[in-house]
């Protein structure tokens, strides 16, 4: 019998090695020292055993069943720590390495050149104000002297929400607003975003411009050529060399579209001036008498100017752009640039 304790001692410490996962070692636990495990089983069969021998045999098993219960316990211990080794080696942190730095971010070019001529304009006076890129057709064509069905409303494709409703094709709408509200005199100024179907190097779908309109006692065209012309050259420099050209708008009588000479090809004429030599970056004109009298101003005792000014354009101008689409891409190694 004795041997037999000696033969499951040796079969157990051989087993013990292999028993590598906390799992085995529980099992092999259970089947040696639990309610039916084969040290139990021997030990139930004490009775067999000689009277001489019994109080040997209860020595060697409890010698046994200590010596293999602290050895599974020593396994399981090491088994711990040497996986909160392996988890502290896996997250070891060189200090030495450089930092990995977040990359900056910074204001989009259009949005710059937005505001630079915010800023501009503020210093003369004009206040900003905003409005809904989601208009009706009565402040997007009609309180502009635009009726339906007029040939006019060619002059501007539009995308259309709903029968009477519009994504605004340009900012003047703002104008209305503005004049609804409050009475002479006006100085505003309206930065934001505007609609066409148009797509090609110098349009896109969406583009931004910004609304201005002084309207008051005494107001000519001189004061428009001086303010614009003010403007411009605080923007790109006093030699910059610009013209008004004669044009149409249905809300303002007379109208010019101001053009600066291209800077892509210096005048010679390229794809980006469609070969012109120039690019047009603004609308503007006297406001009409029949928009003031929409509004309930009389044109009898007030005159304006308004203007519209296409930003992606003056920015193109003034970084050297040959691409409008270009704003627009999201590629981080042309924003970067500004
Ligand atoms: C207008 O939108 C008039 N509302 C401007 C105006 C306001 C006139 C007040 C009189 C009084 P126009 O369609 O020309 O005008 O557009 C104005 C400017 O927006 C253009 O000179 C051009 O610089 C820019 N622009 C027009 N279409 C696009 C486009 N698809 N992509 C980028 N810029 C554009
Ligand atoms: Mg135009």
């Amino acid at each position: 019998m004795l041997k037999t304790l000696d033969e499951l001692e040796k079969e157990a410490i051989l087993e013990l090695p292999g028993a590598t996962s906390e799992d085995a070692l529980n099992e092999l636990r259970t089947r040696y020292l639990g309610r039916k495990g084969l040290l139990t089983q021997m030990l139930r069969q004490i009775s067999t055993v000689t009277a001489a021998e019994k109080p040997l045999f209860g020595k060697r098993s409890n010698e046994i069943k200590e010596s293999l219960a602290h050895a599974i316990d020593d396994a399981l211990e090491m088994l711990k720590a040497s996986r909160k080794d392996q988890v502290l080696l896996k997250e070891t942190i060189d200090v030495t390495l450089p930092g990995r730095g977040v990359r900056l971010g910074r204001l989009h070019p259009v949005t710059r050149v937005s505001q630079e001529i915010c800023r501009i304009f503020s210093r003369m006076g004009f206040n900003v104000v905003e409005g809904p890129e989601v208009e009706t057709d009565y402040y997007n064509f009609e309180a502009l002297n635009i009726p339906k069905d007029h040939p006019a409303r060619d002059m501007q494709d539009t995308f259309y929400v709903e029968d009477n409703i519009v994504l605004r094709t340009h900012t003047s709408p703002v104008q209305i607003r503005t004049m609804e509200k409050m009475k002479p005199p006006v100085r505003i100024l309206s930065p934001g975003r505007v609609y066409r179907p148009d797509s090609d190097v110098s349009h896109t779908p969406m583009f931004h411009q910004v609304e201005g309109l002084m309207v008051d006692k005494g107001i000519t065209f001189g004061d428009l050529k001086g303010t614009l012309t003010y403007f411009l050259r605080q923007i790109f420099g006093a030699d910059i060399l610009l013209r008004f050209r004669p044009s149409f708008f249905p809300f303002t009588e007379p109208s010019a579209e101001v053009d600066l000479r291209c800077v892509m090809c210096t005048g010679k004429g390229c794809r980006v001036c469609g070969q012109s030599g120039w690019l047009e970056i603004l609308g503007s004109g006297m406001v009409d008498p029949a928009v003031f009298e929409n509004v309930g101003y009389d044109p009898e005792e007030v005159t304006g100017f308004a203007f519209g000014l296409g930003v992606e354009r003056i920015a193109m101008l003034k970084y050297g752009i040959s691409d409008i689409r270009l704003f627009f891409e999201n590629d981080g190694r042309f924003l970067e640039q500004f």
